[in-house]
């Protein structure tokens, strides 16, 4: 037999297997109707074949629990009432669960803190941490095209953001006493970046540290009644399934099973665009193991009541996310006896969990997780043989939030940090007003000239430099500087 010939063979088996395995599981479910043009004779059999590969990763099984569940949801929500007076409707709280604030001038809860920080680093140096990185995001409002961990901000190294986690994650190993290892880094990608980030990470040797990557799954758009919809003779409209997509993508994997045999019992996951986060951050880390919690949330307290980020609060007696849409003007302005707005806990998808509560709470109520986004989904009409996009929403995408499953919580533990060490958000484009990589840019500056003041050194100079840079392997929180005390430093500098 020809190799042509052989290779036509494995290539129409392959062909048959999947299309027999597809139908039936496409009847089973009731969607047999997105494979009505696979007997097209003008459709090549390479379309087909990639098409039913396609599907193959769909949970087909699982759609119609999805979508109830997100029905569900959608309608609890529009109960919910934002002055909190309708007696009938959910109520929202001020978060009611263990909370400490690493800017608190009390010393009882400082030194608390610093013995959260040993905890942590005990934890790390015995392998028990791993940092977990979300990177399916795709960059829009950034206007970058790669994956966004590949994104310069624009000092004088030219690190870019993944860089500085993976250096963060060697510099934190050696301190814990571990080695560069001692971290494991796990990364979810998205089909869309997958190849270019692994790519990027191979081509800098995952930057002498251990890394794993996992791809986070897409969802087909579906009709209210829960079909699923077509763009193309040969495409369902797929979609990223959000950043609570990290859970289905974890099991998928094997990720829970290997942080398991790896004997990993605690998770810092954390976004890509903040230049400044501390992966795998020993003190939030060991104050959510002091405190027990099965799950924790570190937070930046909002400055003033209309800055637009969702917030730490309880609804109906379980930790939740609110976004700010959903508390009234009444209630976002509502501060305690100390002026401190009561609604004001930030998130910055900054997440702890141990392994066990991903295990035991999250995986069974995967089902539970999604939410209602009404689009208008562009999709194949049989009639005028085009794809068409609609004016109106004519379909629903499915998507999940990673804190959707803050409820399922039984101890969650709250954590707020200063501002200006922790958060420089990268998210708008060069020259915007806000959370770009110019301002990313001079947050970083701040923090590596503060280190070295605090460490004795002089500034001189262009102290007002935005391009002050204290690598992450010489230091992971401003330690190890000593060497600068009684020292002039000129600006800007790169240490
Ligand atoms: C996120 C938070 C928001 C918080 C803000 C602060 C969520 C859902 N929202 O908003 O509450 O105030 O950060 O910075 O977490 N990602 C994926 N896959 C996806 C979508 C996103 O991995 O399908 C990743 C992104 O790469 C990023 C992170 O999740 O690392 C945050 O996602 P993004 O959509 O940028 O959320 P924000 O709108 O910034």
């Amino acid at each position: 037999m020809s190799n042509d010939n052989m290779n036509n063979n494995t290539y129409t088996y392959t062909y048959t297997t999947l299309l027999a395995s597809i139908t039936q599981r496409c009847e089973a479910v009731g969607q047999s109707h997105i494979l009505s043009h696979l007997s097209d004779t003008t459709i090549s059999q390479e379309d087909k074949l990639s098409f039913l590969q396609s599907i193959n990763d769909v949970p087909l099984e699982s759609l119609a629990d999805y979508l109830k569940g997100a029905l569900e949801e959608e309608d609890k929500l529009q109960n919910v009432d934002p002055t909190n007076n309708d007696a009938d409707k959910e109520v929202i709280e001020p978060f009611a669960g263990e909370t400490a604030s690493t800017t608190t001038s009390d010393p009882a809860q400082l030194a608390s803190l610093r013995e959260a920080h040993t905890r942590g680093m005990k934890a790390i140096s015995n392998g028990q941490v791993a940092a977990l990185l979300l990177a399916g995001g795709q960059g829009t409002r950034l206007g970058y095209n790669g994956p966004k961990g590949m994104y310069d901000i624009g000092l004088p190294s030219h690190r870019t953001l993944f860089q500085f986690m993976a250096e963060r994650i060697k510099k934190l190993g050696q301190l814990s006493g571990g080695g560069d290892r001692t971290v494991p880094f796990y990364i979810m990608t998205s089909p869309l970046n997958h190849e270019a980030t692994t790519q990027y990470f191979a081509s800098q040797n995952n930057f002498g540290i251990d890394v794993q990557f996992f791809p986070q799954g897409t969802l087909p758009a579906l009709t209210p009644d829960g079909k699923i919809i077509l763009e193309t003779p040969t495409s369902l409209s797929l979609a990223p399934d959000g950043n609570g997509g990290i859970y289905p993508a974890m099991v998928k994997h094997g990720i829970l099973s290997d942080m398991k045999a790896r004997g990993i019992k605690y998770i810092h996951v954390f976004g890509v665009d903040n230049a400044l986060v501390k992966p795998a951050d020993p003190t939030f880390v060991g104050y959510c193991i002091q405190r027990n919690a099965d799950c924790g949330n570190k937070v930046l307290w909002k400055t003033s009541p209309d800055e637009k980020v969702g917030v730490v609060a309880t609804k109906d007696g379980k930790p939740c996310i609110v976004e700010y849409s959903d508390i009234s003007k009444e209630m976002s302005e509502r501060t305690d006896e100390h002026g401190r707005l009561v609604f004001g806990a930030g998130n910055i998808c900054n997440h702890f969990y141990t392994l066990e509560f991903l295990e035991k709470e999250i995986v069974p109520n995967l089902g539970n997780m999604y939410h209602v986004a009404r689009k208008k989904v562009p999709y194949y009409d049989e009639e005028l043989k085009r794809t068409v996009k609609p004016t109106e929403n004519n379909g629903i995408k499915l998507e999940s939030f990673i804190f959707d499953v803050f409820p399922l919580s039984h101890n969650m533990a709250v954590l707020d940090v200063a501002r200006v060490e922790e958060f420089a958000p990268v998210k708008n484009p060069p020259g915007s007003e806000s959370d770009s990589p110019d301002t990313a840019r001079a947050l970083f500056s701040n923090v590596a000239k503060e280190w070295l003041r605090k460490a004795g050194a002089v500034l001189k100079g262009d102290v007002e430099s935005d391009a002050c840079e204290v690598g992450p392997l010489t230091s992971y929180g401003g330690e190890g500087l000593e060497e600068y005390m009684g020292k002039e430093v000129e600006c800007p500098f790169s240490i």
